[in-house]
């Protein structure tokens, strides 16, 4: 048997939003949902030219860009209803846009400011992304699959990047609270977790380049002999997209090869 004829395509004919999905793990995500033969993957972010590029790079049969900032909720509903209005039922929701500390802080030193514009985004605009989307799905009667990007910090206390924690593990108890109102409707609701990945996230937080990423964090790993990629999340995040994971719901899959502090 060839390699072509072993592979199974997990989410055929499915329609997925990826958020952030012009870059980095969700740019990743978005590939490996069209490769698994989603009918149509929406990437939705506020980077216009890379999104048009990713959008492209998979093919516009598959894939389209869609400006949305996450944080502006009329443009969180607008993106998902002319998702819903163009190519039908919406089964997954990938909500994965967020950023890092604009600085480090301690609760001593504590910028609510930049606090405030953090947690817009990876906070309230994770929610009204959930939000919209349950909401079409259940009208829609879709057994959606909802998969948010948390991550090591939400289970975890820092020495620093105090907003930054805050928000991922308020992303896990958004994850949690959402999966158990919305099981009833047949939608599971879960979250990745990684620890570090070279993207233009990390690289530009840590002003290193991708190399210099990985071989910094690669202490933090338990497993050895594995560089961590963009790739390994996105397969996570395929797992629980796909029906493969069917009776999983409220779960937080940690992404890190077992972490050591
Ligand atoms: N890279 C890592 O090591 C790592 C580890 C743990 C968690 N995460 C999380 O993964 C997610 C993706 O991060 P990444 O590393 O791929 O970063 P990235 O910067 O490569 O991608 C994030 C994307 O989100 C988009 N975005 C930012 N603000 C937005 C907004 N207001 N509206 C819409 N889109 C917006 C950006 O334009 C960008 O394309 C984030 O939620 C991040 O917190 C990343």
């Amino acid at each position: 048997m060839t390699e072509t004829t072993l592979f199974r395509k997990k989410l055929e004919g499915k329609l997925a939003i990826v958020t952030g999905g012009a870059s980095g793990i969700g740019e990743a995500t978005a590939h490996l949902f069209a490769k698994h033969g989603a009918r149509m993957v929406v990437i939705a972010d506020i980077q216009e030219e890379l999104g048009h590029q990713v959008a492209k790079s998979i093919g516009l049969n598959h894939s389209t860009y869609i400006r949305c900032d996450v944080t502006d909720e009329e443009q969180v509903k607008a993106m998902v209803e002319w998702t819903v209005k163009n190519y039908g039922q919406l089964d997954i929701m990938f909500s994965n846009a967020g950023i890092f500390s604009r600085s480090d802080q301690t609760v001593l030193n504590l910028d609510l400011l930049a606090l405030d514009h953090l947690f817009a985004i990876n906070v309230r605009g994770m929610a009204a992304c959930v939000k919209h989307a349950a909401r079409v799905m259940v009208e829609g009667h879709a057994r959606g699959s909802i998969v948010c990007t948390a991550s090591v910090a939400a289970n975890q206390g820092s020495t620093g990047y105090t907003d930054y924690f805050m928000s991922k593990h308020a992303v896990l108890g958004l994850v949690r609270s959402a999966s158990k109102q919305l099981g009833e409707h047949g939608i599971r609701v879960n979250c990745v977790s990684p620890s570090a990945v070279a993207t233009p996230l990390t690289c530009s937080i840590l002003g290193m380049d991708s190399e210099q990423v990985e071989k910094a964090y690669e202490p933090h790993a338990s497993l050895k002999g594995v560089v961590p990629k963009v790739g390994h999340v996105a397969d996570a995040v395929l797992f629980l997209a796909s029906d493969d994971s069917g009776f999983v719901n409220g779960h937080n899959l940690v992404v890190d090869g077992g972490w050591v502090d």
